[in-house]
């Protein structure tokens, strides 16, 4: 079913051809997809100044018919194309620096919501408990704060169940199920699928969310203040370009970017915190540096390289994204005396430039040494790319890295961590492995210093 081509020796070709006939049609299909890979880390670079021009998010261009699974996560979730992208991407950063993201209200945000959650740490007492829940919605707290001007108690049932649903979601398309359908749902939608049904059922939760929030916001914008949140912000523009035909400023794309930041937002730093405390010795380093008690701030990550290269290895061992996000070529393009036809799918492999042994010797070790130097300073690596790069790099990068130090240094200072199973014995391979790379669950028992 696939080739691997030998004479490839950088980007590798998969082919996959098959026959098949749908409903009672009957007709024969030919399915070539072709997808090549990047590979080495240097190629990013290089394909990221491509990209730029020449690729564009895969959208419905697959043979078949997009079902409400493709469009609600390529058109919706992972924004879109051209002069829309463009323009959502950069009212985005705006916005969500208007808001305090990069300055010192961004910071003090974060910093109360690290509070509240060593406080809810705290109340389990020693007993063992699972930290996904309380850290994914710590996480989705602050996105929340942003898009919508809100923080939710832990208890809030509501909430609870939003929370699960992002994570939900994020299992759905990493799971095997989820891969599959991704490559051939034109063949499996018409089938009647459990796994499906339960992944629109989590989107639409999320969607329910969001639509509530913005009818919240309806009732109480006032378009002669400053936009409280990010909703506010995306109303006024709405109303600014009302007469505007071709405004991409619409109650769809307004959906649209709460949702994806509400995913994004909740699911990713949570993880990649929840990984990191598997692998935490850095308190040593934070009480020789701050002394015990006092909260650490953006501003002391210089000071603190050891945990800065933990965060660093966590990340790149977690590989969040381990295949990016799949793009296509917009023309025929020339890259490295190999010619790629226009809509070839490109797969910026995150993953295997996060593990490329040139680089980042015994990859599959946690290794925090080598994002230091002789000196034990931070050092900074260019393979590094858990963001990805170039012009689609992650949009909140800033925030999520802002998020990991913060809430993970503020846990780490705060207590004790130990695990019915000592953490050491835990594995460290992604539970589930897909579009994204799911941490391990764990018991966590915290004791307060
Ligand atoms: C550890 C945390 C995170 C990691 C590793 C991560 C990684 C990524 C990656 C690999 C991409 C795809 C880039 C590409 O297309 O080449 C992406 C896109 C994106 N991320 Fe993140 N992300 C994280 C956290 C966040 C957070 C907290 C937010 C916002 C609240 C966010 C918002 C976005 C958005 C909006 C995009 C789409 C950008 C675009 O298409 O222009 N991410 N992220």
């Amino acid at each position: 079913m696939g080739t691997c081509d030998e004479e490839y020796d950088y980007l590798f070709k998969v082919v996959l051809t098959g026959d098949g006939g749908v409903g009672k049609k009957k007709k024969k299909m030919n399915l070539i997809r072709e997808a090549r890979a990047l590979l080495e880390w240097s190629l990013q670079r290089e394909a990221s100044r491509l990209m730029r021009k020449q690729l564009r998010h895969r959208d419905g261009t697959r043979q078949g018919k997009s079902d409400s699974i493709s469009i609600l996560w390529r058109r919706w979730v992972f924004f879109a194309n051209g002069e829309r992208w463009r323009q959502l991407r950069r009212f985005t950063t705006l916005a969500l620096r208007d808001l305090g993201m990069g300055k010192h209200e961004g910071q003090e945000l974060i910093q109360a919501e690290a509070r509240c959650l060593v406080e809810a740490f705290q109340g389990t007492e020693g007993r063992p408990f699972d930290p996904s829940l309380l850290l994914a919605q710590a996480t989705s707290n602050v996105v929340c704060s942003l898009t919508f001007g809100l923080r939710f108690p832990y208890e809030d049932k509501e909430f609870q169940a939003v929370v699960r649903a992002a994570g939900g979601t994020l299992l759905g398309v990493s799971s095997r199920w989820g891969q599959t359908y991704e490559m051939f749902s034109w063949l499996l939608q018409p089938l009647p699928s459990s796994h499906r049904k339960r992944f629109l059922d989590h989107v639409s939760t999320l969607a329910a969310f969001a639509v509530q929030q913005v009818q919240r916001h309806r009732g109480s914008l006032d378009t002669s203040d400053p936009a409280r949140d990010m909703v506010d912000a995306f109303l006024l523009k709405m109303a600014q370009e009302e007469q505007d035909p071709d405004t991409e400023f619409t109650e769809k794309n307004l959906l649209m970017t709460v949702i994806y930041l509400l995913f994004a937002g909740t699911v990713t730093v949570s993880s990649t915190v929840r990984y990191a405390l598997l692998l935490q010795r850095v308190r040593e380093e934070l009480t020789r540096e701050l002394g015990p008690g006092q909260a650490p701030g953006l501003g002391d990550r210089p000071r603190l390289p050891y945990t800065d290269a933990v965060l660093h290895e966590a990340q790149r061992l977690l590989a969040l994204v381990p295949m990016g996000v799949p793009r296509a070529l917009t023309k025929t393009t020339c890259f490295r005396g190999y010619t790629l036809p226009q809509g070839t799918e490109v797969f910026p492999l995150l993953g295997s430039v996060l593990n490329d042994p040139e680089v980042f010797e015994q990859p599959e070790e946690f290794n925090p040494g080598r994002f230091l130097d002789a000196d034990g300073k931070f050092k900074k690596h260019e393979a590094f790319l858990p963001f990805s790069l170039g012009k689609r790099v992650c949009l909140g990068e800033g925030l999520a890295r802002a998020e990991l130090f913060l809430l993970f240094t503020a846990i780490v200072q705060a207590f004790s961590l130990e695990s019915p199973c000592p953490l050491s014995a835990l594995s460290l391979q992604p539970a589930t492995s897909g579009l994204f790379n799911i941490p391990p669950a764990f018991q966590l028992q915290v004791r307060a210093l």
